[in-house]
């Protein structure tokens, strides 16, 4: 296959040889060598209709240590606001040479609608509530390196699952992967279909963590709440806001993961994000070493 709409349409060795390949460049980025020839002749578009900083910025440096040409789109900037379609947006920056698009989209299923209307490899940077599957691929390759396998570990992802795309990527991948996973938050922010996933629902946040090895702390989606889900941001931090005391109190010293933008003293303490037991800057480190790893991949498919 040429694109990468989300993690349900992989399988585990995929998986897996994205991680070797991963590691490949994570080495020669830690040699300091700053460029590999190995996207010369390929050019992509960024083509971002909702905010990043992180994924954006990390697509981007990966195409470059890769070599690939790149131009960059942010729909707030562009003829979307006059009245273009996504379909032409796309047409028309593909009609310049361009090999492969990597989208950010606030609809769910933009990248696979756009996957079936043009000729270019596409690359899901987030779609809505839908997936984000470079995001769940570095998250699971971040805790590969830290406890050396990610198969058999209890990772709780605990927050707004209802409107997460980081949620239900890393679901799929982690349970590729042979990984048991729980959900932990308000039960007005998880949906009913979760447990047919194979993923256990706990409410209470402190049988969560003491039961797992990894806590990947998720931030409530507000951009993504169109009506008034309980509980307030207060008693949601009451409630299933990790802090120092709560950390500490853990039977075990367990690994806090969070994809960012971090909403520090709601989800998270700035003691526990930014404490020894965070991972939270590796996986961003590891997210170039990961996109790297997919970019070049997918190119091999186009040349
Ligand atoms: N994790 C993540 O997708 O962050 P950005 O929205 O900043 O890209």
């Amino acid at each position: 296959v040429k694109h990468l709409l989300g993690i349900k349409y992989l399988k585990e060795q995929d998986i897996q040889l994205i991680f070797e390949t991963a590691d490949h460049f994570k080495e020669v980025i830690n040699r300091s060598i700053k460029k590999v020839p190995s996207l010369r002749d390929i050019t992509i578009a960024n083509v971002f209709f909702e905010n990043s900083t992180r994924t954006k910025l990390s697509f981007e440096l990966a195409e470059k240590r890769l070599s690939a040409d790149v131009i960059n789109f942010s729909a707030a900037q562009s003829s979307v606001k006059k009245g273009e379609t996504l379909i032409d947006t796309v047409n028309n920056i593909l009609s310049m040479k361009v090999d492969m698009v990597v989208m950010r989209h606030p609809n769910p299923g933009a990248g696979i609608f756009l996957s079936k209307h043009v000729k270019a490899s596409i690359v899901n940077a987030g779609d809505g509530a839908h997936e984000h599957p470079t995001q769940a691929l570095l998250d699971s390759y971040s805790i590969r390196e830290k406890l050396g396998d990610v198969a058999g570990k209890k990772v709780v992802i605990v927050g707004d699952i209802l409107h997460s795309r980081v949620a239900l990527s890393n679901i799929f991948a982690l349970k590729l992967q042979g990984a048991h996973v729980k959900v932990c938050g308000p039960k007005t922010l998880i949906p009913k279909y979760i447990e047919s996933l194979g993923v256990e629902v706990e409410t209470n946040l402190i049988k969560a963590l003491n039961w797992c090895d990894v806590a990947n702390m998720l931030r409530i989606q507000n951009e993504r709440l169109d009506i008034s889900y309980f509980p307030t941001t207060r008693e949601y931090t009451q409630q299933y806001g990790v802090n120092k005391k709560i950390l500490d109190s853990l039977d075990k010293e367990i690994v806090i993961m969070h994809p960012g933008p971090i909403n520090r003293g709601v989800e998270i303490t700035s003691d526990v994000a930014d404490s020894k037991q965070s991972i939270i800057l590796n996986q961003v480190e590891n997210g170039v070493a990961i996109r790297m790893a997919v970019l070049y991949l997918l190119a091999s498919k186009i040349k």
